[in-house]
């Protein structure tokens, strides 16, 4: 007898196109793709209205089907995190990619090098950001070293990251950065694209005033540095950043000519506790975890997703509710069991069986979890599954 596989495999999965929402088994990761394309089109009119670029980060959905969707809504590209993630794009056929992240060993700068003349071959685009003189030196000679293998002459975009508050990656703004740029122009195989002023602390902060102060700063920053090259005669073409939090304040600041963004196109429950800014488009949620009640007593009642199920380095996930009350409060169950309460009085525990949708904490680490997306459209209720996306740069952590 053949025993069923652990995991539902893509074939099996795509079994459920066309059948109701019930069928889905759980816990199962499913996007609401009606909220998604109005989160995509607010974001593609938002970027129109302040006539700024958007390259969405695809570090947060890991999925080449969704980055072809975004780029076919206008986005000129999307930004990933790491040189697998970049792999995994350009494999699935987008061709317009930024690794928006510092690569350092010379091992993953050859693979970095071999796919800057792969998407050039496909009249594409990669780009890379960079903050030391080693790593700009690193990038220049895996350049060279693919171009004596074999390959075209490829050139790859080079933005120098500034830290501009967050703490992370990136020299500081002013003269530093002017030397890097001196450093990427003497390498024929690296063109000073301009750049990178992300801002990942800002994110978060909960009022939408300080946020506003917070990247004030920054474009301020940003706007020095670029005062600082341009006055040794080399134009900077572009400042990018910008996270779904702060992207007003980046989009109305007159300095930056790009936005990051990622998490807008599936909003979860840590993005949902920001004030909100005025000027913000209206995103929804969008992903969420489909699972089941499997136990119930007078107090509480237990469902099939744990933290193996969703990330929750950023808090818990919401139970969503379909009627704005807030019915049901999700602890901690371990890996694989949340526990559910009720949030009032007049709330009844769950019955076995019932089916519950949870908004997760962290999107970007909770679709890591998972090896497909279940797409659906008509609503999470009475909608029917629509399409299986598959997460091809699940794990690409190199
Ligand atoms: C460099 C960079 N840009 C953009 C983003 C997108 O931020 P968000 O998904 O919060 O919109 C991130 C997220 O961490 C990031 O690291």
């Amino acid at each position: 007898m053949q025993l069923p596989t652990k995991t539902p495999l893509f074939d099996d999965l795509k079994a459920l196109v066309g059948q109701p929402v019930a069928a889905i088994d759980t816990p199962a990761l499913v996007v609401d793709l009606d909220a998604m394309k109005r989160n995509l089109s607010r974001m593609a009119e938002f970027a129109k209205k302040h006539d700024v670029r958007w390259r969405p980060h695809a570090k947060m959905h890991k999925s080449s089907a969704i980055a072809r969707l975004q780029m076919q809504a206008g986005a000129v590209g999307v930004c990933v995190q790491k040189t697998a993630e970049a792999e995994a794009m350009v494999a699935g056929g987008v061709w317009d990619v930024f690794i928006t992240n510092e690569v350092i060993a010379p091992a993953k700068l050859a693979r970095v090098a071999r796919l800057a003349h792969r998407v050039a071959a496909e009249n594409g685009q990669l780009a890379i950001a960079v903050d030391s003189t080693e790593g700009i030196q690193r990038l220049a000679q895996a350049m060279n070293e693919a171009r004596v293998a074999g390959n075209a002459g490829a050139v790859i975009d080079v933005f120098v990251e500034i830290d501009v508050g967050q703490g992370r990656c990136g020299v500081a703004p002013g003269r530093s950065a002017v030397d890097l740029v001196h450093e990427i122009r003497k390498h024929p195989a690296l063109r000073f694209a301009g750049l990178q002023a992300y801002h990942g602390r800002a994110q978060h902060l909960r009022s939408a005033q300080e946020r506003r102060d917070v990247i004030a700063v920054a474009a301020q920053d940003a706007a020095f540095t670029r005062k600082l090259i341009e006055a040794e005669g080399v134009p900077v073409d572009l400042i990018t950043g910008a996270g779904t939090g702060s992207m007003v304040c980046e989009a109305a600041s007159g300095v930056y000519g790009e936005l990051q963004a990622g998490s807008f196109l599936f909003m979860d429950a840590d993005y949902a506790q920001n004030e909100p800014d005025p000027a913000q488009p209206r995103f929804e949620h969008a992903l969420f975890v489909k699972t089941q009640v499997i136990s119930s007593s007078v107090r509480h009642a237990v469902c099939d997703a744990g933290h193996k199920a969703h990330a929750i380095d950023s808090g818990l996930p919401r139970v969503h509710s379909f009627d704005a009350e807030r019915e049901l409060e999700y602890a901690n169950g371990g890996d694989e069991h949340g526990i559910l309460r009720p949030a009032g009085a007049s709330v009844r525990v769950p019955e076995i069986g019932r089916t519950l949708w949870l908004i997760p904490g962290h999107c970007d680490p909770t679709v890591n979890l998972h090896d497909h997306l279940i797409g659906v459209k008509g609503g999470l209720l009475k909608g029917k599954v629509d399409k299986i996306i598959r997460v091809d740069a699940r794990g690409a952590l190199t």
